[in-house]
């Protein structure tokens, strides 16, 4: 019987790109990816349990799938809610036979042939990857952008993140394996890449050359065919100045930081256990607002930590007004399986979480949407992504990660896609932004105008 597989995935790019490798080891091992859960034979739920209602999404698919199980399908709960729950998931859903974390990845064929075998409890939950799960079998969604995984794991202890019990320790890639992985992906046509991991600014080569963030960066900017090179995600404490003089010395690299704060009260974050101060989170700001080229700077916020008053929280409303962020995504905190902060009295209600949050986005609105009008009339340079036949508009992407939607004279279905194009604002939203197409011929070969401005809205898939 043909093997097929469906894979949903749910969480951050880590995610996403860990789908994409394991879609590649299982195409390789000779199944074919199908559409629905109906057509697969083996169906894979990558998922997230970075708040608790990202964790219960998997248990909802789970509730829906008894009567497929019964039928011969087999389900295979992977990546973080796997890591994090264990054993339990086959307790809670025997219907599952795989349960596997991110860092077990490399054993995956073995696990397949232990399922073909009729084993109804195959496991990968052991933290034993000395290294990143480093596969040559990946299958990349988008034709001109690609993740590349640099570092893996987190050694923080932020006290509300699960993330270093679901991720386990870093583990870096050699700085080869990754200027390799970033010629063969210029060889096949990517033009941009985006570099992850939980910390990216921690990444250390762990062979001989011993390059750091910085150099790395720099290095796969100067990638023939490589035009743009984005990294996510930066933890503020390692976030150093030597970063901000790569974006600076190299037009490749996208002048867009995404720089999680979580709150503008230092007391709040040294109970988050972040290990930096609003006044060294605003330094770093500074660097930005002083390198050559605008660098746009997005953010994550957490309202509602455990003991957060109400001074605490303007601080977090008033840092939003002095950075000015090019977006946030904010979100109520969510207490989390065997994180530290389990144990902090004083719990924020939830009505009360629900207020702060909505305060956060009111705030941010008002910000974004005076930013975008200050735009109108600039040139961007887009990348162009995709083309709304209905609208008649074309959308790309600015290297300070705004999307912009546009008319060009050429509107002509594809030819477009994966171009490099000046496109002039002429309309601007809250969280969106305008214009029309300015080339007539694609820019293909030149190189990014470092005097474009722009602002951005990191994507990040939740
Ligand atoms: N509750 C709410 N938000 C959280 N994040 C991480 N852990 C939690 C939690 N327990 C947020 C942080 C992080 C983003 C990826 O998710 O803001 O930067
Ligand atoms: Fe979710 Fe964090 Fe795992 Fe990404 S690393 S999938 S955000 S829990």
């Amino acid at each position: 019987m043909e093997k097929t597989f469906y894979i949903e995935t749910f969480g951050c790019q880590m995610n996403v790109h860990d789908t994409e490798k394991v879609t590649g080891t299982l195409v390789q091992q000779g199944f074919r990816q199908v559409d629905t859960i109906e057509e697969a034979s083996h169906v894979f739920y990558n998922t997230c349990s970075i708040r608790d209602k990202a964790e219960q999404k998997v248990f909802n698919r789970l509730q829906h799938s008894k009567r497929d199980a019964a039928k011969g399908k087999v389900f295979a709960v992977i990546g973080c809610v796997a890591q994090q729950e264990g054993q339990k998931i086959f307790d809670r859903a025997p219907h599952v036979s795989l349960v596997a974390g991110s860092a077990s990845y490399a054993r995956l064929p073995e696990m397949l042939v232990q399922l073909e075998a009729g084993n109804k409890r195959v496991t990968g939950l052991a933290f034993d990857a000395t290294e990143a799960f480093d596969t040559p079998f990946t299958r990349r969604d988008n034709p001109h952008r690609a993740y590349l995984t640099i570092i893996e794991g987190c050694d923080k202890a932020c006290s509300y993140c699960v993330v270093p019990f679901t991720r386990g320790p870093e583990r870096s890639r050699t700085s080869a394996s990754v200027i390799d992985e970033a010629k063969r992906l210029a060889d096949s046509g990517y033009t941009e890449i985006q570099l992850l991991g939980q910390n990216v600014n921690s990444y250390r080569d762990p062979s001989r050359d011993s390059w750091d963030f910085a150099t790395l960066l720099d290095a796969v900017g100067r990638v023939p065919g490589i035009r743009r090179v984005r990294f996510t995600t930066s933890h503020p404490r390692d976030f150093h100045k030597p970063i901000i003089d790569a974006i600076d010395a190299n037009p490749n690299l996208c002048n867009h930081v995404h720089l999680p704060v979580q709150s503008g009260s230092t007391k709040v974050l040294d109970a988050m256990r972040r290990l930096y101060t609003r006044e060294q989170y605003m330094e770093r700001i500074e660097w930005m607002r002083n390198a050559k080229r605008p660098i746009a700077i997005t953010s994550d916020i957490i309202v509602g930590f455990p003991g957060e008053t109400e001074d605490d929280f303007q601080a977090t409303l008033d840092l939003l007004e002095e950075v000015q962020y090019e977006s946030i995504f904010s979100f109520k905190y969510s207490p989390r399986p065997n994180t530290a902060s389990l144990t902090l009295g004083d719990q924020i209600p939830d009505e009360e979480k629900t207020r702060r949050i909505m305060m956060v986005q009111e705030r941010q609105r008002a910000i974004q949407a005076k930013r975008n009008v200050s735009l109108v009339g600039t040139i961007e340079e887009v990348n162009v992504e995709a083309y709304h036949e209905a609208a008649g508009q074309w959308m790309g992407r600015t290297s300070r990660n705004r999307t912009i939607n546009f008319r060009h004279a050429n509107d002509d279905g594809s030819r477009l896609i994966g171009t490099y194009m000046h496109v002039r604002v002429t309309g601007a939203g809250p969280s969106s932004l305008s214009g029309e197409g300015l080339s007539e011929q694609p820019l293909l070969g030149e190189s990014v105008a470092p005097d474009a401005e722009g602002i951005s809205s990191s994507a990040r898939v939740m």
